[in-house]
């Protein structure tokens, strides 16, 4: 299985200034943001048209002291990968139980290490939606049964489009393209 590091979810005291230093200091644009949870908000952050987010920022630090992260999360290739990590997450004691997610561009699998450190474990869909969203799929069906019924819950989300449409427009916008 090919797992590639893909991005991490900090959990943060003020959430615009945050984000704006981020912008400052990396150049990140502000992809999409929302509220996630009881008003909980949301913002995600990339420097690159490749990655719908680098970094996301949330409300709910309550203090320095307190952890700052909720999760990092790995790419893999494929539904079939993140059944397997879901599976084993099930059978293996050192983690609690994992909880599968999708986000419509994504089909994931939350769980937490030993020390309750947040993991996701997700493959790309083939298409943009608009974040956050928050999901539930059944780990019982096919691939092809997730993907399809990811699909028929999120077309109607405003903004669904192909990936590659959505690349395109944020190539243009970090002045990638030409
Ligand atoms: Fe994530």
């Amino acid at each position: 299985m090919n797992v590639r590091w893909s991005h991490c979810v900090l959990r943060v005291r003020d959430l615009d200034a945050m984000a704006d230093f981020y912008c400052d200091a990396l150049g990140f644009r502000v992809a999409d943001r929302g509220e996630v949870g009881r008003s909980t908000e949301i913002v995600f952050l990339s420097g690159s048209s490749t990655d719908h987010h680098q970094l996301a920022l949330m409300q709910g630090r309550t203090s320095v002291e307190a952890g700052s992260l909720d999760h990092n999360a790995f790419r893999v290739d494929s539904i079939d990968d993140v059944k397997a990590v879901h599976d084993w997450v099930a059978a293996d004691d050192r983690v609690g139980p994992g909880f599968p997610v999708t986000h419509g561009n994504a089909v994931s699998v939350y769980f937490a290490d030993p020390e309750g450190n947040g993991i996701e474990v997700f493959c790309d869909t083939p298409w943009h939606v608009r974040q956050p969203q928050i999901s539930s799929w059944d780990p019982t069906l096919s691939a092809d049964e997730v993907l399809s019924a990811v699909r028929a819950e999120f077309e109607a989300v405003d903004g669904f489009m192909p990936m590659e449409q959505y690349r395109e427009q944020q190539a243009e916008a970090f002045g990638e393209s030409g």
